[in-house]
């Protein structure tokens, strides 16, 4: 195989970039993409997008291999990463104690929290965790914004597969509350005014938590590599330049 290459390359009929591609091994990336600005499908051209997407997308490039993602529930990556069915997962995944007994994480690379999103005419009562006791709250199956959901006192869980699911239902008035990534909240109230309308992101952060991309546990190979290229990354000014690129200032 490497022999036709560097032949087709002799031959000019090859470019050296096509060949190092043709010879890249294949990075499998298990997304979840519902959880702009993180990960999204761009619905006009079909491509993955968001600030996780190009993280992947670098330090992919700054380790030889060629992307390929695949499309799952946000509950089935840790699975298959199990089963090897891919090899790191890139969904604003944060690092937990109970995630940490089944896969490895890489380093940490953005900090995030819950926040609230709620109807505007309730927007002077349900502001905190204690004012949602009792009350009925949407979140996202499998998040650690549904974890924290669990922790209100007689608090009424539905549980979405989406994001924008929970807040559809908030707005129907099937809930009191959404309980999410504070910058997933943000972003939808930015980027999505008609849907986000009569919506109101709280102006609270309820938990202290850091995204990690997970590995199975044990591939210190691909763990060393990721590290290496986020720890470059951050030097370089990439990891800066990408913050900015979806975070704003
Ligand atoms: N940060 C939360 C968690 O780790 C939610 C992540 C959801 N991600 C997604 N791509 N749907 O549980």
């Amino acid at each position: 195989m490497k022999a036709k290459f560097l032949a087709a390359v002799a031959a000019g009929v090859m470019s050296v970039t096509a060949f190092s591609a043709a010879l890249a091994k294949d990075l499998n990336v298990g997304t979840h993409p519902v959880f702009a600005p993180f990960e999204y499908m761009d619905t006009k051209t079909n491509q993955y997008k968001g600030f996780d997407i190009d993280m992947i997308r670098e330090i992919a490039k700054r380790n030889g291999y060629k992307v390929k993602f695949h499309n799952m529930g946000f509950d089935g990556l840790i699975p298959a990463l199990l089963t090897g069915s891919i090899d790191i997962a890139v969904a604003g995944m944060t690092i937990t104690e109970a995630r940490k007994q089944k896969v490895d994480f890489c380093d940490p690379y953005y900090q995030a929290g819950q926040s609230l999103m709620v109807r505007a005419e309730s927007k002077n009562v349900y502001k905190d965790a204690k004012s949602l006791e009792g009350r009925t709250i949407a979140v996202q199956i499998g998040t650690t914004g549904a974890d924290f959901a669990k922790t209100i006192k007689g608090a009424n869980i539905k549980a979405f597969n989406t994001s924008a699911d929970a807040f559809l239902d908030l707005k129907m008035k099937g809930s009191d509350a959404v309980i999410t990534d504070r910058p997933v909240i943000g972003y939808f109230v930015v980027s999505n005014p008609r849907a986000a309308k009569g919506l109101v992101q709280q102006p609270i952060v309820l938990d202290d938590e850091w995204f990690g991309f997970p590995v199975k546990k044990g591939n210190t190979k691909l763990l060393n590599e990721v590290n290496a290229a986020l720890k470059a990354m951050k030097e370089d000014g990439t990891y800066a330049k990408l913050h900015k690129k979806w975070f704003g200032n």
